[in-house]
C-alpha cells in the first residue's frame, strides 16, 4: 500500500511487473539427482538462462523463482542474480506453483509467468508479450507458436481462427483425436493480471491425468467467469524450446552453440568446422582470430585479434593478446598470454600462468603461478610453478622447480637472460641472478649470483676398459 502511495509521487509510472519463473519441478523425465533446472547447456544452468532473460526487462528484485525440488540447491546456483524465491515444497503442478508464489507478487498489478526449463527465451519476446498483454487489457494473456511436431504440450484451443481470444488449453494427455491435430501449442509463458490470477486461481481441480492443478486450466476458470484470454503467437517457435529430456537439452545446447558460434564469425573470426567448436556466451574473439576445429573456450575467456587456435585446446577463464598462437592440445585456465607469444603443442598454463610478449611454451610444459618476462622460453617437458622469470630466459628441457616441500610452496626466482641447462630441478626458495648459467642436470639448492655459472651435479666417472674386462670373464 505504503508503495502504491510513493509511487504516485512519481510521475507517469506504469503498472508493476513482476516475472515468475517455475522452476520446483523434479524433471523425471531427465532421471537425474540434479533438479531439472540445474541442467546445463551452453555452459550454464537452464534456470540461469531465464533469470537472465528476466532480468533484462525487469529489476531481479521483480523476479520471483518458484524453487521446490532440491530448493537449497537451486537457491544456492543462481543466488548471485539477486532475484528472490518462493518455495513450493510439494510440486503439485504448475497451478500450485504460482499458489506458493500469491504472497511474493502481493503489490504488483501484472505477472509474466515464465517456466525454468525453457532457457531459449528472449527479453524481445517477453516484451512483447507484456505489451500484447496490456494492449489487450487481458486477464491471461498466453505466448504461443506454431510447431512442426506439436506432440506433448499444450494445445490452444481458440474461441475463433481469427479473433486473439481463448477458449482454453488442452494438455496431450487430455486432448482428442482432432485436438491433437492443432498445431498452435501452448509455450508454457504467460502474462496475468494479478488480482484476476488469484481471484480465480482456487478454482483449479485436480480432475487429470496427473492428478495436478494446472495452470494452463486458468484459461477456461477465467472464460467462464467474463474475463478475456487471449493469445500471442510468436514468430519465432525456437525460443518455446523445453529442456525434459537429455535429447531435449542437447538439442537446446547446440542451438546455443550454434548461434555464439555465428556471432563470432559476423564479428570477423574464422571458425572452421563451428558445429565442433564450444564457445560460451561471455567469450570474446578479436578480428581476424582463426578458431579450428574442436575447440573449446570457456567462461570470461577474452581472445584477441590475429590470433589462431589449433585444434583440441580447451581454455578457459583465460586472457590472450593479439597474435597469439596457440598450436593443438593445449589447456589453459586463468592464464594470461601476451601478444606474439606461442604455446604449445600440448601445453598446459594453469591458473596465475603469466606469458610475456613472444615467450614460447612448448610441449608438455605446465605452468601454474609463473609469471614469465619477454620473450623467455621453455619449450619442452618443464614444471615451472610458484616463479618469477624474467626477460630473454632460456628455460632447458626437463627443467623442474621444486616448489613444494610437502607442507609449504616456495618461490623460485629466475632473472633476466638466466639460460637454464636441461634437466635441472631448482630447490625453492632459490634465485638465479640475471645473466647467470645452470649447468645441464644440475640440482640448484643454492642462490646463484648474476653472471655466475653454477653446476649441482656429480662428476662423472669414466672407468677405461671396464667392459672389455667385464666380458672376459
Ligand atoms: C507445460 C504446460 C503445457 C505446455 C508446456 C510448454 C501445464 C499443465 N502444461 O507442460 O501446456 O505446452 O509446459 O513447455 O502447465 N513446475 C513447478 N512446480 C510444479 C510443476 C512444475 O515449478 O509443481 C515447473 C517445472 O519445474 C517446469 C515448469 O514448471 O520448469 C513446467 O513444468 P513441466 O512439468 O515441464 O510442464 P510440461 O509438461 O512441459
Ligand atoms: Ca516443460
Amino acid at each position: 500500500m505504503s508503495q502504491t502511495k510513493r509511487s504516485k509521487k512519481k510521475p507517469a509510472t506504469g503498472p508493476r511487473f513482476a516475472i515468475a519463473i517455475m522452476a520446483a519441478g523434479k524433471g523425471t523425465r531427465l532421471k537425474s539427482k540434479l533438479p531439472k533446472v540445474l541442467h546445463e547447456v551452453g555452459g550454464k544452468p537452464l534456470l540461469a538462462h531465464v533469470i537472465a532473460a528476466a532480468a533484462r526487462v525487469v529489476p531481479a528484485n521483480d523476479i520471483v523463482a518458484i524453487i521446490g525440488h532440491e530448493a537449497g540447491k537451486v537457491r544456492d546456483a543462481t543466488a548471485a542474480s539477486g532475484i528472490r524465491y518462493a518455495v513450493q515444497s510439494e510440486q503439485r503442478g504448475t497451478g500450485h506453483a504460482l499458489m506458493v508464489a500469491r504472497e511474493a507478487l502481493a503489490g504488483y498489478d501484472h505477472v509474466i509467468v515464465l517456466s525454468g526449463d525453457a532457457p531459449l527465451i528472449t527479453p524481445e519476446t517477453i516484451r512483447q508479450l507484456r505489451d500484447f498483454h496490456l494492449a489487450q487489457r487481458s486477464a491471461m494473456t498466453l505466448l504461443t507458436a506454431d510447431l512442426q511436431n506439436p506432440t506433448g504440450y499444450g494445445r490452444v484451443v481458440r474461441k475463433s481462427a481469427r479473433g486473439p481470444e481463448v477458449r482454453a488449453i488442452v494438455e496431450e494427455k487430455a486432448a482428442s483425436a482432432t485436438q491433437k491435430k492443432i498445431r498452435e501449442i501452448n509455450a508454457g509463458f504467460y502474462a496475468f493480471s494479478v488480482p484476476d490470477l488469484y481471484a480465480f486461481i482456487g478454482k483449479l481441480t485436480t480432475g487429470n491425468a496427473h492428478g495436478e492443478y494446472y495452470l494452463t486450466d486458468m484459461a477456461a476458470a477465467l472464460g467462464s467467469a467474463g474475463k478475456k484470454v487471449v493469445a500471442w503467437k510468436t514468430p519465432s517457435a525456437d525460443e518455446v524450446l523445453g529442456g525434459n529430456t537429455r535429447a531435449e537439452l542437447a538439442d537446446i545446447d547446440s542451438r546455443i552453440r550454434w548461434a555464439k558460434c555465428q556471432s563470432v564469425m559476423e564479428s570477423g573470426v574464422t571458425v572452421f568446422g563451428p558445429e565442433t567448436s564450444i564457445i560460451d556466451a561471455d567469450v570474446e574473439v578479436g578480428t581476424d582470430t582463426i578458431i579450428e576445429p574442436f575447440v573449446q573456450l570457456l567462461g570470461k575467456t577474452r581472445i584477441g585479434g590475429d590470433c589462431r587456435i589449433r585444434s583440441y585446446s580447451v581454455i578457459k577463464d583465460s586472457q590472450l593478446a593479439d597474435g597469439v598462437l596457440v598450436r593443438p592440445g593445449c589447456i589453459m585456465d586463468g592464464a594470461k598470454v601476451a601478444a606474439g607469444a606461442m604455446i604449445g603443442p600440448y601445453s598446459h598454463l594453469r591458473p596465475g600462468s603469466d606469458i610475456g610478449e613472444g615467450g614460447h611454451i612448448g610441449n608438455f610444459v605446465e605452468t601454474k603461478q609463473t609469471k614469465m618476462g619477454k620473450g623467455s622460453k621453455a619449450n619442452h617437458l618443464a614444471y615451472l610453478g610458484d616463479a618469477e622469470i624474467g626477460a630473454g630466459v632460456n628455460v632447458g628441457a626437463g627443467t623442474i622447480t621444486c616448489n613444494f616441500d610437502g607442507i609449504n610452496k616456495h618461490k623460485t626466482v629466475i632473472e633476466d637472460g638466466v639460460f637454464v641447462g636441461s634437466d635441472s630441478t631448482l630447490v625453492a626458495p632459490v634465485k638465479l641472478g640475471s645473466g647467470s648459467y645452470v649447468g645441464a642436470a644440475s640440482c640448484i639448492t643454492d642462490d646463484v649470483p648474476a653472471d655466475s655459472l653454477a653446476i649441482g651435479r656429480a662428476r662423472q666417472i669414466v672407468k677405461e676398459g671396464w667392459v672389455r674386462q667385464r666380458r672376459k670373464k
